[in-house]
């Protein structure tokens, strides 16, 4: 019998696209959650909070590998770090973690967090593998949603993203997760680069809305930042099938 592999994350958005592959492929899965679940069908839900350092021992006994994929907007790298050091502990063989695409280039709180959790894996001596992805479309459509609410749409110039299919990211994961480690692997990014404009046209389009757009200026080292196009990959990057276009017409039609 093998062991479980831990997701933490395991209840969010890609989580919730992971955690059938990995069952699928005949894998018992453990999930780290700060609620209580009831266990079934090969999925078994620990309570614990990263944060805190709260039911991590738990979580890891007796794993070989774990999928990172718990995050929030704030204190990944905190959350991290209390994960390596459980894992290290329990003898965890691979470690397997999802950043994001200008983790190391974005001078931003959250971008920011991912590399110090990155730094955490790469430094903890655990064998580990970490994919950076670009914003998942459903990202893309909780902004473009809270924006559409507004009566004209603020457009930061020269913001640009390259929006992935999280089932898309969550498939590579998998297979990674499967694999051995293998350190930093190539970006994986959405098909198209879009402006803000152009996700909240779409949006508005499938929805047979129309808004007024008027731009603004980012300021500062973030703005700066983005407009260099900081937050995008294109050089070795893999690339998604799925365009932001036809997310929409899957999702909001
Ligand atoms: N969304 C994007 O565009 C994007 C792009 C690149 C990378 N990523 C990364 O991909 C990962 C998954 O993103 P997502 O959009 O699927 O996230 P999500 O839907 O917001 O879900 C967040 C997950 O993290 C768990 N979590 C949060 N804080 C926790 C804590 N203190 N202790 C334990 N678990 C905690 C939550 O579990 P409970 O609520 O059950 O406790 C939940 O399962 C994150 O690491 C994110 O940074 C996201």
């Amino acid at each position: 019998m093998t062991s479980p592999i831990l997701v933490t994350g395991g209840t969010g958005t890609l989580g919730g696209h992971i955690v059938p592959l990995l069952r699928a492929a005949g894998r018992d899965v453990r999930v780290l959650s700060r609620h209580s679940r009831e266990s079934a069908d090969g999925i078994e839900y620990v309570a614990g909070d990263l944060l805190k350092g709260e039911g991590i021992e738990a979580a890891v006994d007796g794993v070989d590998i774990v999928l990172h994929l718990a995050g929030g907007p704030k204190g990944d790298d905190e959350a991290t770090r209390n994960l390596v050091r459980a894992a290290s502990r329990a003898g965890v063989r691979h470690l397997v973690y999802i950043s994001a695409i200008g983790a190391d280039t974005v001078p931003l709180g959250w971008f920011t967090s991912k590399l110090g959790a990155e730094r955490a894996i790469a430094d903890s001596g655990l064998p580990w593998t970490t994919l950076r992805a670009a914003q998942f479309h459903d990202l893309a459509l909780n902004v473009v949603q809270t924006m559409a609410k507004l009566p004209v749409i603020p457009v930061p110039g020269g913001l640009r993203f390259q929006p992935v299919d999280a089932r898309e990211v969550a498939a590579r994961l998998v297979e990674l997760t499967l694999g051995e480690p293998a350190g930093l692997v190539p970006d994986l990014a959405g098909p198209k680069v879009y402006g803000m404009a152009d996700l909240s046209r779409a949006y508005l389009k499938v929805r047979g809305k129309r808004r007024l757009m008027m731009p603004v200026r980012m300021p500062g080292k973030a703005g700066r930042a983005y407009r260099a196009g900081e937050n995008l990959s294109f050089e070795g990057t893999a690339v998604g099938k799925r365009t932001w276009e036809d997310f929409l017409a899957e999702r909001v039609s």
